[in-house]
Order: structure tokens, then C-alpha cells, then sequence
């Protein structure tokens, strides 16, 4: 009994973190799409503004902390998940040869696992080419003093031999982010207990409002860009 009980409250508080972590990179992604809009920006200023956002988001400390406790969030994520899908998987090692899965759950929850592990390579690129240059690349300054990073995301989604491909690895890494949020953010409310006759059917639809303008928002940025 107290050794079940032990599996059954190890999986519901690694569920609990995986919910806790993931509404707060949801809130993470809302701050991100905001300051990258500034990147459809086509005014004189829109290079500037950019820069200076960009600048701020990686000096300013109470902004640095909170990006230490991003990291931690995402890797804590990830490693997580994948435990509790291995686990899962362990529980039930011949279980989708007898039951239905597609008339059980949809396709995005039993496809978690690997939508988390496509944004996870998505992440893991992005901040490459983005995050490292900023941090640790020698980029020229602007007008302003600031390093010029709204140049290196224009070249980056322009450049005449990558540029289509990277465009099109952040269009499909976005499409996976859609489903991942979808089944994620309704779920995260359910393991939190949230279960509510009133609130549950608003919380799925705000869920499936967010899981689409959030990603298409974000793909529309690198498109965009390699069109103009
Ligand atoms: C598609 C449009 C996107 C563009 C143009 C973009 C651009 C950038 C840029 C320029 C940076 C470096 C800024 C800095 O270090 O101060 C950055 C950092 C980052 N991006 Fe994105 N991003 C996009 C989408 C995403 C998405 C969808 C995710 C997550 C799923 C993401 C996750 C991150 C993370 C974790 C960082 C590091 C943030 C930090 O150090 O605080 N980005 N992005």
C-alpha cells in the first residue's frame, strides 16, 4: 500500500513541476513574442528599438535571473518528461496492442514525448545562433552603442544558401510547438486541480486560442523576414 502510494505521489509531483515549468515558459514565450515583434517592424528605428531590447533583456539583473531560473525551467523540463514517458512506457509495456490509443486521447497527448523533444533540438539551435552570438559572439555595435543583434536575425533568415532551410526548420519547430501547447496547457491546469464545470471549458479554449496565435505569431516573424 505505502509503496504504491510512494509511485502513485512521485507521479503526480513530477506531474505537478512538469505543469509548474511549463505555464511558466508559456509566460516566458508571451514576453519573447512581444519584444520580437519589434522585428516586423519597418520603420527606421525598428533596427535600434530591437537592439536596445535585446540589450536590456541580457543586462538588466532582476531580467538576468529570472533567464537563469528560463534555463533551469526548460532543461528541468525536458529531463522530466522524458523520465515520466520512460516510466509510462514501463507501466505499460503492451498496452496500445489491446487498447484503442486513438479513440482514448488525442494524438498530440500521446505524442508529447516527441513534440517536447523537436523543440527541444529547436531550442537548442535557436539559442545557438541567436543567444550565444549575443552573449559570447563578437557582433558590431549599433548607433546606440548596443550590439547590432537585429542584423545577424536578418542575415540569418536571408542568407542566400540557409536561409530557406532555417526558415523552414522554424515554421515546422513552431507547428510542433501548436500541438505541444495545445495538449500541455490544458493538461497543466488539470494536474494543478483545476477541474471546474465553469472554468475547465474556458481554460480549454483560451488553451487552443494561445496554442495557435502564440506559435503562428512566431513563424510569421522568420517568414516575413526572408520574403521582404
Ligand atoms: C521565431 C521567432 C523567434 C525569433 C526571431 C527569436 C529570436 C531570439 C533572439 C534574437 C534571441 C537572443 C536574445 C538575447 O539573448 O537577448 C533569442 C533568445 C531565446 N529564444 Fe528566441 N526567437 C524566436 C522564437 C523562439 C521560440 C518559439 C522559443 C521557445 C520555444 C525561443 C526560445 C528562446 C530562448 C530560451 C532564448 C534565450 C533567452 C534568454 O537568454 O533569456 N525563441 N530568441
Amino acid at each position: 500500500m505505502s509503496a504504491k502510494s510512494g509511485v502513485f505521489s512521485s507521479s503526480i509531483v513530477r506531474k505537478v513541476w512538469m505543469s509548474l515549468t511549463g505555464l511558466f515558459l508559456c509566460s516566458f514565450l508571451v514576453v519573447h513574442l512581444l519584444g520580437n515583434l519589434t522585428l516586423l517592424r519597418s520603420d527606421a528605428g525598428a533596427a535600434e528599438a530591437f537592439n536596445a531590447y535585446a540589450h536590456f533583456m541580457t543586462t538588466f539583473p532582476l531580467i538576468k535571473i529570472t533567464s537563469y531560473l528560463l534555463y533551469f525551467s526548460i532543461l528541468f523540463h525536458a529531463v522530466w518528461g522524458i523520465m515520466l514517458e520512460i516510466k509510462n512506457r514501463k507501466a505499460r509495456p503492451v498496452a496500445y496492442a489491446y487498447n484503442n490509443p486513438s479513440a482514448n486521447s488525442s494524438w498530440a497527448s500521446r505524442k508529447m514525448s516527441l513534440l517536447g523533444t523537436i523543440i527541444l533540438v529547436f531550442i537548442a539551435t535557436h539559442m545557438y545562433h541567436f543567444w550565444a552570438q549575443m552573449h559570447f559572439g563578437t557582433i558590431p555595435l549599433d548607433a546606440s552603442g548596443n550590439k547590432d543583434l537585429y542584423t545577424v536575425v536578418m542575415e540569418f533568415f536571408r542568407h542566400p544558401s540557409f536561409g530557406i532551410p532555417a526558415t523552414l526548420l522554424y515554421v515546422v519547430s513552431m507547428a510542433a510547438l501548436a500541438f505541444h501547447l495545445h495538449h500541455g496547457f490544458q493538461s497543466a491546469f488539470q494536474t494543478l486541480g483545476v477541474n471546474h464545470r465553469k472554468y475547465t471549458p474556458i481554460i480549454e479554449k483560451v488553451g487552443l486560442v494561445f496554442s495557435i496565435a502564440i506559435p503562428l505569431a512566431f513563424a510569421i516573424i522568420p517568414v516575413y523576414i526572408f520574403l521582404t
